[in-house]
């Protein structure tokens, strides 16, 4: 029997996890390999940190990863919790990581008094789609945007 184990990530593995992150991303179709380690651990940790990252052990080697962050949702006027990312290695999956990844941050989410969990997904991700349907997700119509780059400069007038 497989054993999971899900822990805080530590610093001195921020180049796995940007190597899984930036894995994630290619999985994705987003090509341009932004992460690197020092980007990890410069805002996965410490006191100015952007998110949260977590690790899942499978049999006592690192397996996949979480990185998610606090948010608020303005449809039930609670505290939220917002995925950014979520990836367990190929040779790991069908084993039960993901699901307690995703238990993991839904037990944080319980625990900071949060009313809810969210994330994006892409809709030609099939593969996750499925994996969320079994976790009792369900879909908004809402699409994700966002202005990045020299659009979001140019929004911001400079
Ligand atoms: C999606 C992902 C995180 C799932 O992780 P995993 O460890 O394989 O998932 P689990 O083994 O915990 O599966 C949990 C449940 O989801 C189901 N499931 C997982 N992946 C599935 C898939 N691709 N198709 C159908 N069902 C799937 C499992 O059968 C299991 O169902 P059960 O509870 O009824 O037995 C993993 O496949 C992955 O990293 N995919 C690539 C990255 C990705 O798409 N990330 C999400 C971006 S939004």
């Amino acid at each position: 029997m497989s054993a999971v184990r899900v822990r805080p990530a530590r610093p001195d593995e921020s180049a796995i996890l940007a190597e899984m992150a930036n894995n994630l991303n290619d999985y994705v179709g987003i090509h341009g390999r932004p992460f690197t380690p020092e980007r990890v651990r410069a805002d996965g940790f410490g006191p100015e940190a952007a998110f949260t990252p977590l690790v899942a052990e499978l049999d006592g080697a690192v397996a996949g990863y979480v990185f998610f962050g606090t948010g608020y949702n303005t449809d039930i006027a609670a505290r939220a919790m917002w995925l950014h990312d979520i990836f367990v290695i190929p040779a790991a999956r069908g084993r039960g990581v993901g699901h307690a990844l995703m238990a993991a941050v839904a037990a944080e989410t319980v625990r900071m008094g949060g009313g809810s969990l969210e994330w994006g997904v892409h809709s030609a991700n099939a593969g996750a789609l499925e994996f969320y349907a079994r976790l009792g997700a369900v879909g908004g119509e809402a699409k994700i945007m966002g202005v990045a780059g020299a659009r979001l400069r140019a929004l911001a007038g400079l």
